[in-house]
């Protein structure tokens, strides 16, 4: 099936995109962990908004190769990953295997996951709010599978046109440095189809993060809090990025948006 074909929708033009960039997805700095600073990071915004796993059953939406999976696992939570890409969860699978990590991936839509109702004490996702399709129906989903007293726990980006003089600044840099420098190896990024993408999907304009935290209030969450104190993280990935890279990453509002069901 391609997309001249009957019914091809939005969403599987989404997954195949996925399914495509599986191949290199963990080759990329800001996808897959490459430094101990940027892990303790990530461990750290996980106790400060989940606490430690204890065995807790957590659901990480979208979960791709598996990267937000593992380090929910370390933290001792009972994990289990949902995506809808094949090709992603076969390479999630792998890694698992071979670092021996018990996590129970699954296949399904992370907007109708088809678990039951007030299964996890947490959801969790990374990089997936960008591209939803119609998070209304996905927010009431998580709300649906967490247990009453549960966290949901959104880790995304907006990367829509600067909205502050700083970001202005820095996304022209970078932009300046990229016509000055060669192109950089971008490994399975195919732009034309992540364009054709973004434009269709909810926000298309950049996930902002105070539109989303107005949705997750109409959801039914409470104790809705925007933090974008990730700079142990993005000290961690800049390491391992070219500068213009590291400016362009600067100048788009990345943060963790934690809501509780009552
Ligand atoms: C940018 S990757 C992020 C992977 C992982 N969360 C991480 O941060 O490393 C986006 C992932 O979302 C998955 N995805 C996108 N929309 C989805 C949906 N509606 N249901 C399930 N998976 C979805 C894709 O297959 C892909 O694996």
């Amino acid at each position: 099936m391609d997309e001249t074909s009957f019914n091809w929708s939005l969403k599987d033009d989404i997954r195949e995109y996925w399914g495509r960039r599986s191949e290199t997805f963990d080759l990329s700095p800001g996808h897959e962990i490459f430094n101990d600073q940027e892990r303790a990071g990530w461990h750290a915004l996980f106790r400060r908004h989940l606490g430690e796993g204890e065995g807790r059953p957590v659901l990480d939406l979208a979960s791709g190769t598996g990267v937000i999976s593992h380090l929910l696992h370390d933290l001792g939570f009972q994990v289990t990953g949902l995506d809808f890409s094949d090709a992603m969860l076969a390479r999630a699978r792998a890694k698992a295997g071979q670092r021996k990590a018990a996590i129970h991936f699954i296949a399904g839509d992370a907007e109708q996951t088809l678990e039951a109702d007030a299964t996890y004490d947490a959801v969790v996702t990374r990089h997936l709010v960008w591209t939803l399709v119609n998070p209304t129906d996905a927010f009431a989903e998580w709300f649906r599978v967490l247990k009453p007293g549960g966290t949901l726990l959104i880790v995304d980006a907006d990367t829509g046109a600067p909205r502050t003089l700083k970001a202005h600044v820095l996304r022209s840099a970078a932009r300046l440095l990229a016509k000055l420098t060669p192109a950089l190896p971008r490994p399975g990024m195919d732009m034309e189809t992540h364009n054709r993408i973004l434009k269709q999907v909810y926000f298309s304009d950049g996930a902002r993060a105070d539109r989303i935290a107005d949705l997750l209030r109409a959801a039914g969450f409470q104790d809705v809090t925007i933090d974008r104190d990730l700079s142990t993280i993005h000290r961690g990935q800049w390491r391992n990025m070219p500068l213009r890279q590291q400016l362009e990453r600067a100048s788009q509002d990345r943060y963790a948006i934690r809501a509780r069901k009552p």
